[in-house]
């Protein structure tokens, strides 16, 4: 029987309730919610009874003295890249990812490059005995690193333990197994995963310590539990892969010391992760002669020029609703795209079926690659390849005008670091070493595609 002062929160995405439901109307999940014993309220915190007025905060202004300490680079650069340029002491990460990504590799891999670099790192693992974590260090290579590795649960004994070693990185892994017995809740319910970050991110600040977090994901790409973390921590990056593919994408989705959506690229081999310093070459596919339907997208991932390949195959279809499948794409965008070649170009998809696909297993979510995609589909449709060496950038508006984007300096180089002689762009772009092709509407690149 559920008594006044309960709270029920959803296991997925933290949402509270003060009564039990079967889905979650946050998030949508079934069978999430549940009964969380009422929480204790945060050490100097408030409470129902606290009577006390609270004293007067001294108010300062914006200029001051800063102390900026130095950021501490692991000495893997796509990590640093993705963590925007090393690690700030006192700051707390979360990185997340699907069991199995490779989180735990990666982050045995940076304790080492730290360890070895002269920091004193702390390594907890909740998941994994001591035994299993040096099978893995010996088959990285890394058993020398001198990396302070322990195996432990209780939130109680990792802060105990942190203080007296002086820990510089601390690296948890996982927030889900680490549990503080000040809470009746069972480790890894959003009450422990909340009130466990809540402590050991209190004293990261308190001490400089940088904290190094793991979360797991759910298959809907959620951060279960720890997404009720994501605000409380500077920093958070997702692991991500394309499944049945080597390489792994580490992609900052918020970053309070440096550009957000900035991407590390790695490839995971028998021997750990390997650092892929030039991704642009992973994602092009290699065609000897240019293909209809294959249009070369010049991209940008945070500050990161990358050159990704949109595929499009535009068949007949015999199905009264032809099917629109995407790949690594906004299945809205597409749609979007149809409808403006429909109504402003009067090319009609309407008894075709469309798939788009970036190649790689790469997600594409900049408008900046509208022109490529729409370039890739209405290649497919008139079976006309796209000319040899050209990227393509330029966003499209519903009234089909091709609009300028950011970062053309930074696109232009790096395709013509990799071997392209032009570009396909929209009217404002100027300079660079390549041959421009411009246009000012979708319409206009229509008819000279089919004129060529
Ligand atoms: P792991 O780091 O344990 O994943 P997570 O902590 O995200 O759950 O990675 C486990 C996977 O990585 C496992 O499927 C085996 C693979 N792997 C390699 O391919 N090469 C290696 O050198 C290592 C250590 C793991
Ligand atoms: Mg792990």
């Amino acid at each position: 029987m559920a008594r006044q002062n309960d709270t029920f929160i959803c296991q997925s995405c933290g949402a509270v309730y003060s009564k039990w439901a079967g889905r979650c109307d946050a998030c949508g999940e079934w069978n999430s919610i549940e009964l969380e014993p009422t929480e204790a309220a945060p050490p100097g915190g408030h409470t129902a009874k606290s009577s006390s007025r609270g004293k007067k905060i001294e108010l300062v202004s914006l200029r001051g003295d800063i102390v900026q300490e130095p950021r501490i680079a692991t000495g893997n650069k796509e990590f640093d890249r993705a963590a925007g340029g090393g690690l700030v002491p006192g700051s707390a990460l979360l990185i997340g990812g699907d069991p199995g990504v490779g989180k735990s590799t990666l982050l045995l891999q940076i304790a080492a490059g730290l360890a070895t670099g002269g920091a004193n790192v702390a390594y907890i693992s909740g998941e994994e005995a001591v035994a299993q974590i040096r099978l893995r260090a010996s088959r990285l290579g890394l058993v020398d690193a001198p990396v302070n590795l322990a195996s432990a649960t209780s939130l109680k004994d990792i802060l105990a333990t942190l203080k007296a070693n002086q820990s510089q990185v601390a690296i948890i892994d996982s927030i889900q197994t680490t549990w503080s017995d000040t809470l009746p809740a069972a480790p890894g319910t959003v009450t422990q995963v909340r009130a466990c970050s809540q402590e050991l991110v209190r004293y990261a600040k308190s001490s400089d310590c940088v904290l190094l977090l793991v979360g797991h994901v759910t298959k809907d790409g959620q951060i279960a539990g720890p997404r009720v973390v994501e605000h409380m921590v500077d920093a958070v990056m997702y692991f991500e892969s394309e499944t049945g593919r080597a390489f792994r994408i580490l992609r900052a989705v918020k970053n309070r010391f440096g550009a957000a959506h900035e991407i590390g690229v790695f490839e995971m081999t028998g021997t750990g992760l390997k650092e892929v310093s030039n991704p642009s070459k992973l994602f092009l596919s290699e065609n000897e002669k240019p293909v209809s339907g294959s249009a070369v997208f010049a991209g940008i991932e945070g500050t990161r020029p990358v050159l990704v390949e949109i595929q499009a195959l535009v068949s007949q279809s015999s199905l009264s609703s032809p099917r629109r499948a995407v790949v690594g794409w906004d299945s809205a965008r597409l749609s979007m795209l149809l409808a403006v070649l429909d109504a402003r170009c009067g090319l009609n998809f309407g008894r075709h079926d469309v798939f788009l696909n970036v190649a790689g297993g790469m997600r594409v979510s900049e408008p900046a690659a509208d022109l490529a995609a729409a370039a890739a589909l209405v290649s497919s449709l008139f079976d006309t390849a796209l000319p040899a060496e050209t990227a393509i950038f330029g966003e499209i508006s519903l009234s089909a005008a091709i609009r300028p984007v950011p970062q053309v300096d930074a696109r232009l180089k790096e395709a013509k670091k990799l071997g392209f002689s032009s570009a396909i762009a929209p009217m404002n772009v100027t300079g660079g070493t390549l041959e421009l092709q411009k246009f000012e509407t979708l319409d206009d690149f229509v008819r000279w595609l089919r004129n060529r």
